[in-house]
């Protein structure tokens, strides 16, 4: 099958979060499995620097926005046999600080820089002489790209456009604009409606997304029924419901070739399964690196993460303040609200050597504490898939994660199946019953052989794309 993937962001390229890495690893897993693959994304900032071999293609791009033309160049990378990256340049909307702001502020002006890449992306799809026969857009950024592509099928003589497919990776950010934005698509003025883009009177481009594409996924089966409910739904369950019988839960992979423990540059040892002298080292680094105190026997709960809402850490806050008295480390990396920021230095400030922040993005450091912490905090308010928790489980750091979304899904509590337990689940939403799990994993730490068991039914546990690859091939199929 010949497959066009469209997204914001796609790892090693550019990354905010999960959907880059999700996606980056569909491509290359789609590709490995035979089928060519293209990856439309824009060209940010630095990319041309960093990946020397990307090549300008004989395209030029001149599309109708609104009321002005807008030009762009495709510049192109084949990163592997029958994987294309297609580049969107257009150095006004992409060459910036930020993939979507800078200081903590959204870019004014996202509504027309997404509109004028779904329009690319809708471009590209008709006019690539290899033909897509699967459009698989992904998230809000590209939420439009279903009307255009209908809209040119409709009115403008496209025969044959590809199925399009929308995964919905967090249904919390749906690209809300003023509805004035909505002339920059060109579209007739009639196509703006409540069973469309139209959302309270704004602009919603993932609600378009959700209405127009024949198939749409999310990243775990649970998620996938929890958006139809009031309480996850961030306001589009009724339109989820009403579309139920397209929409599919399938739970994202792990790219293993990137999250692994052996031979993994970005660690100061090396192990595995079978030998976890190296996970030892890796943790007396860890805590050196954090200025802790330098102790195998004090169990370290690591964490990295986004400073969202969603990501439930103010529970970490609070659960942290209930249980800082035990003998206990806590490592932190993480960006985001500045008010967590801010809180979050503070209590590194009132526990030094046993509490260690660090603040930004940083991916080998990400990796570090994969692997020199014992224990993974996930205390999601809700979590449509979740990578990290599967990350620790290769990395022998055992998972404490809401029993919300992909998190559910993916951890085996000892309440489920104590034989193939591999982390600590708690499902109410408070600092209380994460501290709890947090007590339930100390006790854990104390019990050796049972310690030793989590790690290994943890480290077996297996998340490989090629198996995800088969679902999403299975919705890609001509209905
Ligand atoms: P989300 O996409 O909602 O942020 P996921 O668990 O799906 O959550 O994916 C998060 C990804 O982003 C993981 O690969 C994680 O390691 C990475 N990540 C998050 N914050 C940081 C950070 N501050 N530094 C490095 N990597 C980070
Ligand atoms: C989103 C979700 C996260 C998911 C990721 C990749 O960012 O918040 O749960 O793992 O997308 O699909």
């Amino acid at each position: 099958m010949r497959i066009l993937l469209a997204s914001s962001e796609v790892y090693p390229f550019s990354k905010t979060g999960g959907l880059a890495d999700a996606v980056g690893a569909l491509g290359k897993a789609l590709a490995k499995a035979g089928h060519p693959v293209g990856i439309i994304t824009p060209l940010y900032r630095g990319l041309r620097e960093r990946f020397p071999k990307l090549q300008k293609a004989d395209w030029q791009f001149d599309l109708l926005l609104g009321l002005k033309r807008v030009g762009a160049e495709l510049w192109t990378l084949e990163v592997a046999e029958g994987l294309t990256l297609y580049f969107i340049h257009q150095p006004a909307y992409f060459d910036r600080a930020g993939l979507y702001g800078d200081n903590g502020a959204d870019y004014g002006d996202n509504a027309e820089r997404f509109i004028f890449f779904d329009k690319c992306v809708a471009h590209l799809a008709r006019f690539l002489p290899w033909r897509p026969e699967v459009l698989h857009v992904h998230d809000w950024h590209t939420g439009l790209v279903p009307m255009l592509v209908a809209h040119q099928a409709r009115a403008e003589g496209w025969t044959q456009p590809p199925k399009i497919c929308l995964t919905i990776h967090n249904l919390a950010y749906q690209g809300c604009f003023p509805r004035s934005n909505f002339a920059l698509t060109n579209l007739p003025g009639n196509l703006f409606t409540p069973e469309t883009a139209e959302f309270y009177g704004q602009l919603n481009c993932l609600k378009a997304g959700i209405a127009g594409a024949e198939v749409i996924t999310t990243v775990s089966p649970r998620y996938a029924r929890e958006i139809t409910t009031q309480e996850f739904g961030a306001g589009l369950d009724g339109l989820l419901r009403k579309r139920q019988s397209a929409l599919v839960g399938i739970l994202n992979g792990v790219d293993y070739e990137e999250w692994h423990t052996t031979a993994n540059p970005y660690l100061p040892a090396g192990y595995s399964a079978a030998n976890l002298a190296g996970k030892v080292e890796c943790k007396r680094a860890l805590q050196a690196e954090f200025a802790l105190a330098v102790n195998p026997t004090v169990p370290v709960f690591g964490c990295v993460t986004r400073l969202a809402d969603q990501k439930g850490m103010d529970l970490a806050l609070g659960a942290l303040e209930e249980m800082l008295a035990a003998e206990m480390q806590f490592v932190l990396l993480g960006s985001g609200a500045a008010e967590c920021e801010r809180a979050f230095q503070a209590l590194a400030q009132r526990f030094p050597g046993q509490v260690g922040v660090r603040l930004g993005y940083d991916q080998a450091l990400a990796h570090r504490i994969e692997a020199g912490s014992d224990f993974y905090l996930m205390p999601s308010r809700f979590e449509p898939c979740g990578l990290n928790q599967m990350y620790s489980l290769r990395y022998g750091t055992i998972p404490i994660v809401r029993r919300t979304g992909g998190l559910d899904d993916t951890i085996v509590d000892a309440v489920e199946d104590p034989a193939a337990a591999n982390g600590i689940k708690f499902s109410d939403c408070s600092a209380h019953a994460l501290a709890r799990a947090m007590r339930k994993a100390l006790a854990l730490y104390q019990d050796a052989a049972l310690l030793a068991q989590y790690r290994q039914c943890g480290m077996a546990a297996e998340f490989s794309w090629d198996q995800v690859v088969k679902q999403y091939l299975a919705v890609y199929r001509p209905s």
